[in-house]
């Protein structure tokens, strides 16, 4: 399968959103990845539903909702009504993963599950079957402009070795310091979605840079 792009809105211009949301419109962006955090799992608070619903409204890309909050299983009927394609949920935040994953299926969007930096994958191995999406994170999640965590390369190879080994469907993203040479590396290792902040948002140039990302 051909990578997919999923460029994240949190390092776009806040006082021109519509502009942001119609420039990925109109780019080879696959996804739009939205950064949901809470000021209590992350040290950062974006933004929530009043902002989703308004983005819903002019976003063509699929909506990929990574939720950086605590007890997110209480707002799946609040981004199933947003629009959401994917809800990432942080294994570190769940409790109760496999009912928090069946939940936001029943409720008609995907179910990708989030890992932070320390936690291994092999913790996977009795969700993975269940799940539509692994998103590794290869930065501290809170922030956008993080440099790169080398060690991401490695948990990739091991994750889909997982995925090949159960027969899991789930597909591999990687969000945080992304450019062209960690993308290059991550699609090489076995990623089939690349998120990019501020390499694509903070470029003078964004359109070009979502379709040299596509391009890898
Ligand atoms: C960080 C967020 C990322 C962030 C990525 O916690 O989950 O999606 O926007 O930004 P870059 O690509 O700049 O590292
Ligand atoms: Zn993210």
């Amino acid at each position: 399968m051909k990578h997919l792009i999923a460029p994240s809105l949190l390092s776009g211009n806040f006082l021109d959103l519509r502009r942001e949301v119609e420039m990925i419109n109109n780019s080879d962006a696959d996804w739009l990845h939205l950064d949901i955090m809470d000021g209590v799992f992350v040290p950062n608070i974006t933004f929530g539903f009043p902002v989703l619903n308004a983005l819903k409204t002019v976003c063509r890309k699929p909506m990929d909702v990574h939720l950086m909050i605590v007890e997110p299983q209480k707002f799946v009927r609040e981004l199933a009504e947003a629009g959401t394609y994917m809800m990432n949920v942080h294994y570190e935040t769940c409790v109760h993963l496999h009912r928090t994953v069946n939940e936001i299926r029943k409720a008609g969007m995907k179910a990708g599950v989030t890992l932070n930096p320390h936690t291994p994958v092999c913790l996977l191995e009795d969700i993975v079957r269940d799940v539509d999406m692994v998103l590794l994170m290869s930065v501290n999640p809170g922030f956008s402009g993080q440099s790169f965590i080398e060690h991401s390369v490695e948990k990739v190879v091991r994750l889909r070795e997982l995925i090949d080994r159960t027969g899991s469907k789930a597909l591999i993203e990687v969000d945080g310091g992304v450019n062209l040479q960690t993308g290059k590396r991550l699609i090489e290792a076995g990623a089939d979605v690349l998120v990019a902040g501020n390499f694509v948002f903070k470029s003078p140039d964004p359109r070009a840079t979502i379709q040299a990302l596509k391009a890898l």
